[in-house]
């Protein structure tokens, strides 16, 4: 089949504003929008800029918005997009070039969370042991690959970009809930800032945006609950 793919383009050093550029090529249905871009840099336009490492769904770096809804390249069939594609950077981030954004203040919410284990407590002389039911707490937050699919199609994050955001929360939600962390405290003090977790609105959009079907909106909730009644359970 034939397909038309609409690419965002924009190189600040170079171009006044945005424009979009159009490129036809043939695919067949279980192409990735990731095999048209790489086809379409190989053989058509090599100025055409993007990221893109594993092509497999695991680094999350090819995330972008296609066809409207926030996706990665490697993970989105012609199959499901139909013969028309438009492909746009990811919203509410700076662009670097095309469809590269900056990831830096993406980042910068993540480290706010303190996203690693602390524990200060004398080591065990074994593993510090934890249940399978313990371990089922926080088992759909460990899943996150740090796309940004989800922070980025939260209008609370458009309308301010001091929202910490939904990926950060659910790397909080992570260690929070995890009984060898002794720092679920100092986490929701972070959270409960005015720029934390109650700037969502439970929109749902990043639920709708994950592509590791992590519930996020759960995940939020349950920081809020525990923000009100203490309880990390
Ligand atoms: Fe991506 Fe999901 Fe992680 Fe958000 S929670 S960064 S959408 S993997
Ligand atoms: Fe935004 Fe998701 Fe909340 S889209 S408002 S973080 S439920
Ligand atoms: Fe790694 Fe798509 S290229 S997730």
């Amino acid at each position: 089949m034939e397909v038309t793919i609409k690419v965002f383009r924009y190189n600040p050093e170079k171009d006044k504003k945005p424009s979009y550029k159009t490129y036809k090529l043939e695919a067949i249905e279980t192409d990735r929008v990731l095999d048209l871009l790489e086809k379409v840099k190989g053989y058509q336009d090599g100025t055409l800029s993007f990221r893109r490492s594993c092509a497999h769904g695991i680094c999350g770096s090819d995330a972008m918005r296609i066809n409207g809804f926030n996706r990665l390249a490697c993970k989105t069939l012609v199959r499901d997009t139909g013969a028309t594609i438009i492909v746009q950077p990811l919203l509410g981030l700076r662009v670097i070039k095309d469809l590269i954004v900056d990831m830096e203040p993406f980042f910068e919410h993540y480290r706010s969370v303190k996203p690693w284990l602390i524990n200060d407590e004398p080591e065990p002389e074994k593993e510090r042991t934890q249940s399978a039911a313990q371990r089922a707490i926080f088992d759909d937050t460990t899943k996150c690959i740090l796309c940004a699919c989800c922070t980025t199609s939260c209008p609370s994050f458009w309308a301010n970009e001091q929202y910490v955001g939904p990926a950060a929360i659910v790397a909080a939600h992570r260690f929070i809930f995890d009984s060898r962390d002794k720092a679920a405290a100092e986490r929701l003090k972070i959270l409960n800032e005015v720029w934390g977790v109650y700037r969502c609105h439970t929109v749902f959009n990043c639920t709708m945006a994950c592509p590791r079907e992590i519930q996020i909106t759960k995940a939020i909730g349950e920081v809020k609950m525990a923000l009100t009644t203490g309880k990390l359970e």
